[in-house]
């Protein structure tokens, strides 16, 4: 029999984590861990004051309204209709238990069994993985050297099964930031097809560009069509009390209220809280964070000449990740154990964010730089240019 969680592969971070095991590392020379995408630090001072005022509050330890607290969803329609010089309403506005559940919700209110949502490739697994375990068939849309997916290309994969194009902008694990006339043409093909497009923001706050990242909210019947997700995870060091919202129509919001109702009631109360009070009290912090995420990545783009000049290539850089191909004779899946023990470095290999079978990320893999600093990057990029493996034969060659 197959279950739900039988339909899909274990979770990638873990299963990387377990090539840790019994390896050693020197004090001089400590493991560099880049495999996952999170803040290490927790949240600022001023914001963990505000969470021990919280504990004092009788709310803070009840349910809530299932799709959030009003005065959340108010503070981040306000936020987000700043952000992207758009129209937007409290009641299109829903509070999940992180961005993961968004997205589980707003699949659950979409589709059915046997149905079928476009996603480019490489993807983020979690959105694969919720997929598979709701009996949805992810489509790849295989996206090229620059790992921009191309809407043109799209149209070609839809069936009248496809329910929805789900894109993340800031990439996961690309790095690159979608340019707003591909947003659009995902858009417009969408709504010509009668779709819906999910847009995962989750690393908005650390797009290279200030101000919105596309003209989509200026559309006036945007949510029609558009579904945007976001993270309070990242932007705001949340990871651990779980905050995230859908930006969507408020018919399908209500949809998605069954499942927030049935899966976790509502979004943690603290989460909530802290989520909210950094929304109204930590613009310039947030403004901080993002320029030290790019100082990272010019960091990163400072030193990759020396690993270019070892047969590397950068594919994509940006948000919190580089996506980079390896110039060696093995796979990446076969390598990465192999970094951990001679190189002291933990990376995911491609392989984790393509279809099972699909060689094309034996040769990549996602570096989650944000998680060093640009000393650390240095080190980095010191370690894999010493690698002197076997190299992969010159494309063309027998
Ligand atoms: C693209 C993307 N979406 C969603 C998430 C999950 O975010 P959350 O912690 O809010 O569930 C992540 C986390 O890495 C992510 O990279």
């Amino acid at each position: 029999m197959t279950t739900r969680t039988k339909a899909t592969f274990p979770p990638p971070i873990p299963e990387a984590r377990r090539w840790l095991d019994g390896v050693t590392f020197p004090p001089g020379r400590p493991l560099i861990n880049l495999s996952q995408a999170a803040p290490v630090d927790p949240p600022p001072p001023q914001m963990r004051a505000a969470m021990a005022r919280a504990i004092e509050t009788p709310q803070t330890h009840l349910y809530g309204p299932v799709l959030g607290n009003d005065s959340l969803r108010a503070a981040l329609a306000e936020n987000w209709a700043r952000h992207y010089g758009g129209t937007v309403q409290p009641g299109q506005i829903a509070i999940t238990a992180g961005c993961n559940q968004a997205f589980a919700a707003t699949i659950a209110a979409l589709t059915t069994e046997g149905d079928e949502v476009i996603l480019p490739v490489p993807w983020y697994f979690n959105h694969k993985m919720w997929l598979d375990m709701s009996g949805v068939t992810a489509v790849p849309l295989h996206t090229g050297p620059d790992l921009i997916p191309d809407a043109a290309a799209a149209e070609t994969l839809i069936t009248d099964r496809t329910r929805a194009i789900a894109l993340v902008s800031p990439n996961n694990p690309g790095g690159v930031e979608y340019p707003p006339q591909t947003l659009r043409a995902f858009f417009d093909l969408a709504r010509k097809y009668g779709l819906r497009l999910i847009l995962d923001e989750t690393y908005r706050d650390f797009h290279s560009q200030s101000g919105a990242p596309h003209d989509l909210l200026a559309v006036t019947d945007w949510d029609q069509t558009l579904i945007q997700l976001y993270s309070f995870s990242k932007s705001y060091r949340l990871t651990g009390h779980r905050a995230g919202a859908i930006i969507a129509d408020p018919a399908l919001l209500h949809e998605m209220e069954k499942f927030q109702d049935t899966v976790a009631i509502c979004a943690p109360q603290m989460g909530q809280m802290a989520a909210e009070w950094g929304l109204r009290n930590l613009d310039q912090w947030v403004a901080e964070q993002r320029d030290e995420i790019l100082a990272r990545r010019r960091a990163i783009a400072e030193h990759f000449p020396a690993l270019q000049a070892k047969g590397w290539k950068l594919l994509g850089l940006g948000a919190y990740f580089a996506y980079i191909e390896h110039p060696f004779a093995d796979t990446a899946a076969q390598i990465a154990p192999k970094l951990v023990r001679e190189a002291g470095v933990l990376l995911l290999p491609g392989s984790m964010f393509f279809p099972k079978g699909d060689p094309s990320g034996d040769r990549h893999f996602r570096v989650a730089f944000a998680n060093t600093d640009a000393a650390g990057i240095a080190d980095f990029t010191a370690r894999l240019a010493a690698l002197d493996w076997p190299l992969a034969a010159p494309k063309g060659a027998a």
